[in-house]
């Protein structure tokens, strides 16, 4: 029998749920689990046999899982909480190494994920976005962030499509929410929430946004019972600091954006840096921050005068769910 916080604070992990410790674990039922994964099933599934620059990073942690029996047991944990547990329930993660481990666990997770699609009743085109959206969170922390793997943030965001809790629309991406505490706390009072997110490298243009929001609440409401016509639509992003307006162009499509949101909070942290500047350390010297585009100018100059940021909370105005 393993000890479930042992082998996660081995693993480097700094937080985790402390249901941990009722994930029952033997030798041989870890054996059992690993033995059964078909990662080259998830891997070519999620189109990612190809990307030679993925494959050089992933195969040799294959072969270290393959060997280490407490870094099976410590993804088997992993998986029990991410994707064998209530769908909704929040998981806190905290870990700062970076390695190939939260990829193996989204992968791991492959044949749950497709049963989860399939329970959900998701049509050809959602399962292959989703398959997409996968691979993009398998390849996003090398590709855009330049690390040797994923972060747990990738893992935790990634765990909503394996458990079927996302659709896509257009270029915008809804996830259903339950009992969500940070929404209760500023009066957000429904049981269940659709969230809204802009994932990497789509159109964001005002009418391509437009189109799919108008269409959201039919789409969502033939993939999730729980919605009806009062849910709230929600938007937690850097794109809604409450001050960020003062950077932009009034034209721009950020700009635009926000406005189809009435303000609610604003949050004790930012994710600017990271997504302006793609800058995953804290300690940055913001002098060198590039400034190769009019937002990132402007946010650079913001940052070296002293101006904090901090990410917001909108609620989604009503009208923007309608087709005109
Ligand atoms: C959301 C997003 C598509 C908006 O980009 P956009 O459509 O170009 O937005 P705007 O029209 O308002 O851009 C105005 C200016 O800011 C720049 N800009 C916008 N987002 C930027 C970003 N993330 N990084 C750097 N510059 C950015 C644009 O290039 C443009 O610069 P220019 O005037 O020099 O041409 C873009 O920020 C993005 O891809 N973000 C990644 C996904 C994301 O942030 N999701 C939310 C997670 S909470």
């Amino acid at each position: 029998m393993k000890n479930s916080s042992k082998l996660l604070q081995n693993a480097g992990f700094t937080k985790y749920p402390i249901t941990t410790n009722d994930v029952f674990m033997s030798d041989v039922i870890v054996a059992n689990w690993f033995n059964n994964l078909d990662i080259a099933a998830a891997l070519e599934d999620y189109d990612l046999l190809d990307k030679k620059y993925f494959m050089d990073l992933f195969n040799p942690f294959l072969e270290l899982i393959s060997e280490n029996v407490d870094l099976q047991a410590t993804a088997y944990i992993l998986y029990q909480i991410l994707f064998e547990q209530d769908v909704f329930k929040k998981v806190v993660l905290r870990r700062d190494e970076i390695d190939m481990l939260p990829v193996f666990v989204l992968l791991s997770g492959h044949k749950k994920h497709i049963q989860n699609m399939t329970a959900r009743g998701f049509d050809g085109e959602q399962i292959n976005l989703h398959k997409k959206s996968v691979g993009d969170q398998c390849l996003l922390g090398i590709k855009k962030y330049k690390i040797k793997g994923a972060t747990i943030s990738r893992l935790l965001w990634a765990r909503n499509y394996i458990n079927a809790c996302v659709i896509q629309i257009g270029n915008l991406q809804y996830k259903l929410g339950k009992d969500e505490p940070e929404y209760r706390n500023i009066g957000i009072n429904s049981n269940y929430t659709v969230s809204i997110h802009i994932p990497y490298g789509g159109r964001f243009d005002d009418a391509s946004v437009g189109e799919s929001l108008c269409k959201a609440k039919v789409a969502i409401k033939k993939y999730f019972s729980e919605v009806d016509d009062d849910t709230p639509f929600v938007c937690d992003s850097w794109l809604l600091d409450e001050d960020l307006g003062k950077y932009l162009s009034p034209d721009g499509n950020i700009s635009k954006f926000r406005n189809r949101f009435q303000f609610i909070k604003s949050n004790d942290d930012s994710k600017i840096l990271k997504h302006v500047f793609n800058n995953l350390p804290k300690d940055v010297d913001f002098h060198l921050l590039p400034e190769d585009t009019s937002l990132r100018r402007e946010i650079k100059r913001a940052l070296i005068k002293g101006v904090k940021f901090y990410d917001g909370i909108g609620l989604l105005k009503p009208d923007n769910l309608t087709c005109i």
